[in-house]
C-alpha cells in the first residue's frame, strides 16, 4: 500500500432519490444444478429439518435478509408445468429438464417453496411458463395460489394441505423471451401477446397481482431496448414492471476496467427507465412501469450447463473472488443511487448456481459475494440521498470515466449508512463524508471487506480469505466522518445524526 488519496462524499439529507424498496434485497431459487437439491433441500444430510430443507443453508442465506425470492426459474420457468409439481410427492413426476439437460423429480413444487418462503420470511415471485405454457395454465397457477377455496384449483391447494391462500402477488411473465435458447423463444410481437393473455386472465382472477413483464434480456443483445418498447407499448395498464438481467466478468483480466461496469449498470438502468417513460408518454398513460433487475450477478468463469440427464448435477459453480464481490458491491450502489425506479432486484442465484452460498456434502461455505451484500441488506430501510462524489477518477478502457470511489447513502431512522468501494488496487484512499445539513453524533458500527488480492477466494479448506470484518477506524469531527479505505475493499458504516 502506498500513496493516500483524498475523496469527499457530500450528502444533503433534503438530496434524497426515494424510498429504498426492500425488494431490490432480493434473491433467486432456480431447478438448476445443485440449487433446490442439495441446495436449500436435502433430506439426506445431516442439517436437514422435519421438511427436508438444510438448515445451515437457511441460516446463512437468513442472514443475508432476503426479501422477494424468485422461482423455480430462469430457463427453467420456460418447460416447467406447475401440476407436476404439487400433490403427494410419490405421484409426482419425474420429469427430463430440457433448458438444463437434467432429471427433475418435483420433489419441490409450489407447496414446499412457499414452506420456505414462510421459514425464511421471503416475499414469494413466481415466473409463469409462457415459453411451453399457456396463458390458461398461468391463470390456473394464480387461482391454485391465490383464489379462497371453492373453485377446482383453490380446492386442490386445500386438499394437498394449505387451506389458506398462499397469496402470491409478484408475478413474471415468463423468462427471457427474446433469447433464443429459451423454450418456446418467440419474437416481440408475438411475446406481447402471449403475455397479454396471460396477464389479462391472472388479473382477472386477482386484482391485487404485480406483473413483471419480460423485458430483453442483456445490453448485448439486438433486442435490447426495442423489444422492451414493444412489449410495454403492447401490455400497457398490464405491466407493472419490466425486466432487466446483467451477468458481468472480467473477461480481458483486467481488474480496473471490471471495477468500472458499474457505469455500463448505471446506463442500463437509465436507458430502460427511458424507455418505461417514452411508452408511458406515448400511451399518454397515468401509469408508468418500474424496473425489476429480476437477475444480476457476476457469472463468466464457470460455463458448465449441460447436466447430462443427471438429478442435481454440478452446474455453473462459479468461485467468486474479491474483485467479484467488489463489483456485486457495485450493482448494490447502482440501485440505491436509482432507488426512484429500481423497486425489485434478485441476485442471481441463492446456493450452489452463481451464488454466495455453496454447499458440498454437509459442509458450507460463504464465498466473497455473500459479505457485501450482507454488509448492505443489514442497512437498507430508509431514503436513498444523492452522494457528491469528489475525488481522483481514472479512465476505464471500456466504461469511460469512473470514481476511484464508488459511493451511494441512505438516511434510516436517525441515522445515515454509507457504502463506500475503493477500487484502486495499491492506493489507500482517504474519505471525508459530510452531510451538509446535519449533525453526525456518532459512529455506531461499520465494516470491512476486503483481502489479499483481488483474485483471493474462499475456499472450504482457507473459508475466512475474503471476509467482512468489524472497523472502527473513523473519526467523527463536527459534521465530518474521515475513514481510510484499504485498496479493492469495501467498507459499510452507520452514523448516528442529531
Ligand atoms: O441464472 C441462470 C440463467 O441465466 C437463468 O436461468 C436464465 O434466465 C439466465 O440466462
Amino acid at each position: 500500500m502506498n500513496n493516500t488519496q483524498l475523496t469527499n462524499i457530500i450528502l444533503h439529507t433534503d438530496f434524497q432519490i426515494g424510498e429504498v424498496d426492500p425488494r431490490i434485497f432480493g434473491g433467486f431459487l432456480e431447478h438448476m444444478g445443485r440449487a433446490v437439491y442439495q441446495g436449500v433441500f436435502d433430506p439426506e444430510c445431516a442439517h436437514a429439518d422435519a421438511q427436508g430443507f438444510r438448515t445451515d443453508v437457511l441460516v446463512a442465506l437468513k442472514r443475508l435478509r432476503m426479501t422477494a425470492m424468485r422461482y423455480p426459474g430462469g430457463n427453467f420457468a420456460s418447460g416447467y408445468h406447475w401440476r407436476d409439481g404439487i400433490g403427494p410427492r410419490a405421484q409426482r413426476p419425474k420429469v427430463r429438464e430440457l433448458a438444463w439437460q437434467s432429471l427433475e423429480p418435483n420433489q419441490v413444487g409450489t407447496d414446499e417453496y412457499i414452506q420456505l418462503c414462510h421459514k425464511m420470511a421471503w416475499t414469494p415471485m413466481l415466473t409463469v411458463n409462457l415459453g411451453t405454457g399457456t396463458p390458461e395454465e398461468a391463470r390456473d397457477w394464480v387461482e391454485y395460489c391465490n383464489a379462497p377455496s371453492g373453485t377446482r384449483y383453490a380446492d386442490m391447494r386445500a386438499a394437498n394441505g394449505s387451506a389458506r391462500p398462499h397469496a402470491v402477488k409478484l408475478w413474471c411473465l415468463g423468462n427471457e423471451m427474446d433469447g433464443p435458447w429459451q423454450l418456446g423463444h418467440v419474437p416481440a410481437d408475438q411475446y406481447a401477446i402471449r403475455a397479454q393473455q396471460a396477464a389479462k386472465m391472472m388479473k382477472d382472477l386477482d386484482r391485487s397481482l404485480e406483473l413483471v413483464a419480460c423485458g430483453s434480456c442483456g445490453v448485448g443483445m439486438a433486442t435490447y431496448m426495442e423489444w422492451d418498447r414493444q412489449v410495454l407499448d403492447y401490455l400497457g395498464e398490464l405491466a407493472d414492471y419490466v425486466s432487466l438481467h446483467r451477468y458481468v466478468g472480467n473477461h480481458d483480466e483486467d481488474t480496473a476496467d471490471y471495477l468500472a461496469v458499474t457505469n455500463s449498470i448505471d446506463r442500463q438502468i437509465e436507458e430502460m427507465d427511458a424507455v418505461c417513460r417514452f411508452v408511458q408518454a406515448k400511451r399518454r398513460s397515468k401509469k408508468r412501469a418500474y424496473l425489476c433487475f429480476d437477475e444480476w450477478n457476476v457469472w463468466y468463469k464457470n460455463h458448465q450447463m449441460d447436466g447430462e440427464g443427471k438429478f442435481a448435477p454440478h452446474l455453473i459453480e462459479e468461485v467468486y473472488n474479491l474483485e467479484d464481490a467488489l463489483v456485486v458491491a457495485g450493482f448494490l450502489h447502482s440501485f440505491i443511487r436509482h432507488a426512484d425506479v429500481v423497486k425489485i432486484a434478485n441476485i442471481a442465484q441463492i446456493v450452489n448456481v452463481i451464488a454466495p452460498v455453496l454447499t458440498r456434502g454437509d459442509d458450507l461455505l460463504l464465498q466473497s459475494i455473500f459479505y457485501p451484500f450482507e454488509m448492505f441488506s443489514r442497512r437498507r430501510e430508509g431514503i436513498a440521498l444523492q452522494p457528491v462524489v469528489n475525488g481522483p477518477t481514472y479512465i476505464s478502457k471500456t466504461y469511460g470515466e469512473v470514481s476511484i470511489i464508488d459511493a451511494s447513502a441512505i438516511l434510516g431512522d436517525g441515522r445515515l449508512h454509507v457504502f463506500l468501494t475503493n477500487r484502486s488496487q495499491n492506493e489507500i484512499a482517504t474519505v471525508q463524508i459530510q452531510l451538509a445539513d446535519r449533525q453526525l453524533t456518532a459512529f455506531e458500527c461499520a465494516e470491512c471487506l476486503t483481502g489479499p488480492d483481488a483474485r483471493a477466494a474462499n475456499t472450504f479448506e482457507m473459508p475466512n480469505v475474503v471476509v467482512a470484518r468489524p472497523f472502527t477506524d473513523i473519526t467523527l469531527e463536527g459534521a465530518m466522518a474521515i475513514l481510510a479505505l484499504s485498496p479493492l475493499s469495501v467498507v459499510a458504516l452507520t452514523l448516528q445524526l442529531k
